[in-house]
Order: C-alpha cells, then structure tokens, then sequence
C-alpha cells in the first residue's frame, strides 16, 4: 500500500491521547472531506482541498485510534490512503504549467472521480462505531479439488457449489499490444493509442486456471448471504447527459434488468477481491484477479489476432455481446451500434456466446474485467512476464469490452482505466484466476 513520506511523519509526531469526543471529531473530519468532494473546473482546483482534508481525517483517525475498532482503523486508514495517493499524483501532476490533462482525465470522467468518493467517504463516516466485517472470519474451510501444474490445460473443475466453474488454460507465449495499423483501422483515438504501444512478447510459463465465465449475480449474492458483507453502492451509468455516477445503482439493480445468471456489475475492485478472499477463505486455494499480462494471455486463447476469432468483426455476433443493433434500440447511445444483432441489449446470461480457444467465454464483452494491476498508461518498461504492474496510484486497470462498446474497444489490446480506486460502473464485472499447486 502506497504511503507517502508525509503520511509517515504525521504518523510518527501525533500523540496516542484520545479525547473522548474523538470518534465525532473523525466524523466531523469526514464530513468535512465529503464536502470538497466536487469537480471544481479542473484537476488542481478539485484535488488540492480534497488533499487538505484527507490529511486532516487521517489526523483525527490517528488521534482516535484507540476508539476504533482494529479492523475499522485498518479499513479506515487504508481508504484515506488510497485517496492520499490520487490526490498527491493529481495535485503534483496538475501543478506543473505545462500540465494537460489526458484522456482518463475529462471533466467527466473527474466529477464521477470525486462524486464515487464522496459516497465512499460518507458510507465510512456512517460505519465508524462497528468493525469492519472480515470476510474470511468465522468461514468454514470446505476444500478444493486437487488440481496441480500437472493437470492437463482444458480441465473444467469447480471447487463447490455455486463458486464459479474454472479451467486450467496452458502456458506459453502471445503478442500483446497494437500497432498503428490497427489503430488506424478502428479508428482507435489519438490521445490511447500509446497505452497499447509498444507491441511485447508475453510468457506465461506457470500454469493456471481461469473463471470460465464472469463471475454471476448468484455467486456473489452467495458471498454476500455467507459473509454479510456490505457493498458500497453507487456506480456510474450512461444515461441522456452522459457518463454519471448514480448513486441508487447496486449489484442487484445495476439499471438494467438481470436474472442470476448474469455477470455481477457495479462492483468496486476491493469488492471483487473481498469476494476472491472469502473463496480462498473456505477453499483453502489461492483465487484471485488476474493480472494484465495473464489476461493477454488468456484472453487470446493462442491467437495473435485482434479479437480472439480473427482480424474482422463478421462473426462478433457469435462471440461477443456488444453494442449491437439490439442495444441500439434500447439504450441510444451516443456512438453508432456495430449493426450486428446479438439479441442482448444490456449484459446477458454468462456463456451466452461461444468461448475462444482456451474455453474461456466473454472475454471480449458482456462485462469489462477489474485487473490487480495498478493502472500503468506504458507498458513498454513494465515486467511482460505475469506480474503484477504497481503504479504511482491504485487505479484500476480494466481490460475486455463491455456490452456496450462498438468495435475499437472490443480489441484484445484494448486496455484502460479509471482514475479513482472507488470506481464501478454497470459495464464492470469480476474473472477470477486461481493458482495450482
Ligand atoms: C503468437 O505469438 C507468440 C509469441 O511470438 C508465438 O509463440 C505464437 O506461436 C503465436 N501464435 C500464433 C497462433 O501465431
Ligand atoms: C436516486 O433515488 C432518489 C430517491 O428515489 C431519487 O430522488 C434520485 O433522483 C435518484 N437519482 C438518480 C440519479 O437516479
Ligand atoms: C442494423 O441496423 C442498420 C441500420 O442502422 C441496418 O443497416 C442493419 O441491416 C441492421 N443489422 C441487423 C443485423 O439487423
């Protein structure tokens, strides 16, 4: 976890003598974060009072940390840590003159930022007085199928009951990355086109197994019915004005109608990897997100092509539900429909479509996927060798195409991110690695 020198010195100076009103300080020091929490013109005005009155929030948490529960402290302390981080690259990044701001960083994009995090902050106020649920606490160990790195890759296992179907993919090498043919072929915009260059050669050599599908509505209301774990709610949505945050959607009401069998969206990446916990918790295997370079891998299923069936998009509608014709109808959005027809207009019913050559479905579309990469926007000096890419903030990094995408970003090779770590939207779901043994 990011910590900056400034977090440590204050750590160090504050002393441990809590008064007795300092869980309502906290409070007050929260609200008064949640009250700068609004996009100010742009990315310096917006950040820097947020910057102020984060540190002062961890200054009141520190002083009532011993009228907090440990495992609120914890949570609490990492959150405004996490918001420390993207307030310190922002304001740092933003006070250069010759700043400009990129293509993750539009007015849009930033109101959701902060909008996303004021709800955050405001759940956490709400929440001081109770520990913060452990997932794994309390959790039955109920096992897992042996499957080792001498299992044949193909093999299809789940490790219990509605936890998600898995299978071994093999090891070995892809290209990952664009080159500006492609780009110029799907018109890919000018400001992303160095997020997929240069083009690297990846190699995957431990075996490991993959969600076959995103992970569904009913496996995670299963964890939620185990654990109690609460969400916090919130994401963003396209409607008539644009890409918002709205602040009613959930998993169970992401704005469109969903049957259990559907991708889970609306989802933060700490939500997805609370739910990988709590399967590590009771199957006493390692599930986790994937990381990119494992996700290029896999998602290619030992093609080197754009998408994963080929160079065109004919047969997009066998393969991927996108924005097609059928969403078009529904949904209006602001660029044009494919003009296939895949019959979903929103997300649609997990292996719906056929699965590309490792037996891995909707890696293309339906839901984008949360990876544990802290968002890079160049690869060229990052490791290509499955680890994990630590950035100067934990943005997340999403890869796959949504369900409402048109062509250029259902490319394997399209990668992005968000620049807030509270993102969720209703495009964004959970795929799931789990390590062999
Ligand atoms: C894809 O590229 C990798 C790395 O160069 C290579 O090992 C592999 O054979 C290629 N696959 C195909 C199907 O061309
Ligand atoms: C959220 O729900 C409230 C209460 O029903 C409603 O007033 C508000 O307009 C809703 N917000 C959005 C963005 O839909
Ligand atoms: C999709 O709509 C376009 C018109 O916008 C039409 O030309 C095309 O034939 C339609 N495709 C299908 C598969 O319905």
């Amino acid at each position: 976890m990011f910590k900056s020198f400034a977090l440590r010195a204050l750590l160090a100076c504050s002393g441990a003598v809590a008064a007795s009103s300092a869980v309502d300080g906290v409070r007050e020091s929260l609200h008064a974060l949640a009250d700068t929490l609004s996009f100010q013109g742009n990315i310096y005005k917006t950040y820097s009072p947020v910057q102020d009155k984060a540190m002062e929030a961890f200054r009141a948490v520190d002083e009532a940390s011993s009228e907090i529960s440990p495992s609120r402290l914890e949570n609490v302390m990492q959150t405004l840590d996490r918001l420390l981080a993207e307030c310190q690259l922002y304001v740092t990044e933003s006070s250069d003159p010759n700043y400009v701001p990129g293509a993750l960083e539009t007015d849009e994009y930033l109101t959701n930022n902060v909008a996303e995090w004021k709800v955050a902050i405001e759940v956490m106020s709400e929440n001081l007085e109770e520990p913060y649920g452990d997932v794994t606490a309390g959790q039955p160990l109920l096992g897992r199928e042996k499957v080792t790195y001498d299992t044949e890759p193909g093999t299809i296992f789940s490790d219990g009951y509605n936890l998600p179907d898995m299978v071994v993919i093999p090891t070995g090498s892809c290209i990952a990355g664009a080159t500006p043919e492609e780009h110029e072929e799907w018109n890919v915009d000018e400001n992303r086109r160095a997020f997929e260059y240069p083009q690297r050669k990846i190699r995957i050599s431990t075996p490991l197994a993959f969600s076959r599908t995103e992970v569904t509505v009913a496996q995670f209301a299963s964890f939620i019915k185990h654990t109690g774990y609460r969400t916090r709610g919130g994401a963003r949505w396209w409607d008539a004005s644009g890409f918002v945050f709205n602040p009613n959607l959930t998993w169970e009401s992401p704005g469109f109608p969903q049957s259990p069998d559907y991708p889970v969206v609306a989802i933060t990446r700490y939500e997805a990897q609370a739910y990988a916990r709590w399967l590590s918790a009771i199957t006493g295997a390692v599930y986790r997100l994937p990381n990119e370079d494992e996700w290029d891998f896999a998602a290619r299923g030992g093609t080197n092509t754009t998408f994963f069936w080929g160079d065109t998009l004919d047969l997009a509608s066998e393969y991927a539900n996108t924005y097609d014709n059928s969403s078009a109808e529904v949904n209006h959005f602001r660029w044009p429909s494919n003009k296939l027809w895949d019959g979903f207009p929103h997300t649609a019913p997990v292996a719906s479509f056929k699965p590309n050559g490792y037996g891995l479905y909707d890696m293309t579309a339906n839901a984008r996927e949360f990876m544990a990469d802290d968002w890079l926007p160049f690869l060229s000096s990052a490791d290509s060798d499955g680890s994990i890419h630590k950035g100067p903030a934990p943005f997340p990094t999403v890869r796959g195409g949504a369900w409402n995408y048109n062509p250029k970003n259902l490319r394997i090779s399209y990668r992005s991110a968000y620049t807030s770590s509270e993102v969720a939207t209703n495009m964004f779901g959970i795929r799931l690695v789990r390590d062999l043994e």
